[in-house]
């Protein structure tokens, strides 16, 4: 009688953790396939550029790729296709992924060029591709607006961002 009262409880112990394992594994999945946070908000990051100095670089992340933003230097060369005006001052944005075969390029303030590590490639402040470098093209751009004075919304398409792609495009 004793043995089967101690199977009974063996039993019952081993079904309670079986269970526990279970439900953990359970929200486990779960968690895996939930979309991430950024996602779930549609997919948008708002980044404030306000308070950024000449030559800085902010980086952010748009559904968890890299993009930089970089605020111009005073005289520094603007590209329609690639800057834009905020303010009085302009913006450059890339998503900081090597157009070659996507490893992730570092910013070298020293010489003010995006260097790849990977075969070397390397791309200017504006997110072009430098000749003679392994990347094809330049570095792509999240679709973005402007919201007041000094707001980036990744994700939505403005018109800034729209005539930019009009004069790459051109
Ligand atoms: S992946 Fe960047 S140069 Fe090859």
């Amino acid at each position: 009688m004793a043995d089967v009262k101690r199977r009974d409880f063996l039993g019952m112990t081993l079904g309670g953790v079986a269970g526990v394992g279970a439900i953990a594994a359970l929200v486990a999945m779960k968690k895996t396939w939930d979309p991430l946070p950024s996602v779930v908000s549609a997919g948008f990051t708002t980044v404030d550029v306000g308070g950024m100095q000449e030559g800085e670089i902010r980086d952010t992340q748009w559904r968890g790729k890299p993009v930089y933003i970089m605020k111009k230097k005073v005289g520094e060369k603007i590209l329609p296709a690639r800057d834009f005006k905020l303010g009085d001052a302009h913006y450059s944005i890339g998503i900081k992924i090597c157009t070659h075969l996507g490893c992730i390029p570092n910013w070298k303030a020293n010489e003010e060029i995006f260097h790849c590590p990977c075969h070397g490639g390397q791309f200017t402040s504006n997110g072009v591709n430098v000749a003679g470098t392994p990347p094809p093209r330049p570095f792509d751009m999240p679709p973005f607006a402007i919201k007041g004075e000094t707001t980036l919304i990744l994700g939505e398409s403005g018109k800034e961002y729209e005539a930019m792609m009009a004069s790459a495009n051109a």
